[in-house]
């Protein structure tokens, strides 16, 4: 892409959204920063605008659709359009499906699935219009495979794939505006402690685990070719395979597994994380 894009980007306070916005800020982008934690995103925006971007910042939370639209007007009204959208913002929420409190298990899935709907939507209505832009949609493994304790999750990725895929269909329609999926295995963020838990552990990266530089690298990387997404992560593929093809070797292994690489070692109070709460607050009372 020429220029410096317009790039809206859901998820920037932390993680994969905040090194996908100083990615484009390297470029010279004109940024949208939006996440529910203002005091992260100004901190982001000036690392930004000292990168050679321009950056603004609008708190949004991607289940309320009134928000999120505010966020991608505001695109519209500071840099006069809107060439890029990178979806990442999500929650994570451990216990089996009985020991997930009912309203963190619906937040969770709520997240994940309206929340996507609510960013493709505003941003396809503009996409469309304007005969072109991106669309970059988050997902994960977990979006291809499941694991014991991390339901909520796995369901809310399975969906959000589902919907990326029919909206590759239906964007088949209107050739200048580009859907991607980017699926990431484990990277190194701060989504694990975050997370809501109720196994007495904290989750942590399964490996191998990269940085969320390499996922903002194959974001960039998707946008520029025009490609379809994939995977970041060297084992995406070889855990995709033993789920579909020996599910019950599979199924066996996963348990054992997860607790051993995806869990943290020391044990950890249960609650919220940051399902219901900014990571800015909970990170200022935990
Ligand atoms: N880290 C991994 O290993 C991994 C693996 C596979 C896929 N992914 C996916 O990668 C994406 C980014 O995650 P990450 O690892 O970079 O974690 P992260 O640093 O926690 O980023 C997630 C972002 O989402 C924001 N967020 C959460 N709930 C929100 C809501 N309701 N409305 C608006 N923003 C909300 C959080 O910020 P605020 O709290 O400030 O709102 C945070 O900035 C997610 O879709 C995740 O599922 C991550």
């Amino acid at each position: 892409m020429d220029g410096s894009p317009v790039v809206l980007i859901t998820g920037a306070s932390g993680g994969i959204g905040a090194a996908t916005a100083r990615a484009y800020a390297g470029r010279g982008a004109r940024l949208v920063l939006t996440a529910r934690s203002a005091g992260k995103l100004e901190e982001l925006a000036q690392a930004c605008e000292q990168a050679g971007g321009r950056a603004v910042t609008q708190i949004a939370d991607v289940t309320d659709a009134e928000a999120v639209r505010r966020a991608v007007e505001l695109a519209q009204r500071e840099f006069g359009g809107l060439d890029v959208v990178v979806h990442t913002a999500a929650v994570v929420a451990y216990g089996r499906l009985s020991q997930v409190p009912e309203p963190v298990w619906d937040r969770v899935v709520d997240v994940g699935v309206r929340g996507t709907a609510n960013v493709a939507r505003e941003s396809l209505r503009v996409f469309e219009a304007a005969g072109q832009g991106h669309l970059v949609i988050i997902g994960s493994v977990l979006g291809q495979i499941t694991a014991p304790r991390m339901g909520s999750y796995a369901v809310s990725k399975w969906a959000v794939h589902g919907l990326a895929r029919t909206l590759q269909q239906e964007a088949r329609q209107t050739p200048g505006v580009h859907v991607a999926l980017v699926s990431p295995g484990g990277i190194d963020t701060r989504i694990y402690r975050m997370a809501a838990t109720y196994v007495g552990h904290a989750g942590s990266p399964p490996p191998p685990v990269l940085s969320p530089e390499a996922v903002a690298r194959k974001v960039l990387r998707v946008v520029d070719k025009n490609q379809r997404g994939g995977a970041v992560g060297p084992l995406n593929p070889v855990m995709r395979l033993g789920f579909e093809l020996v599910p019950w070797v599979y199924d066996r292994l996963v348990g054992p597994l997860f607790n051993l690489l995806a869990l943290s070692r020391k044990p950890g109070p249960n609650g919220e994380g940051n399902v219901f709460r900014s990571s800015e607050d909970v990170e200022k009372s935990p």
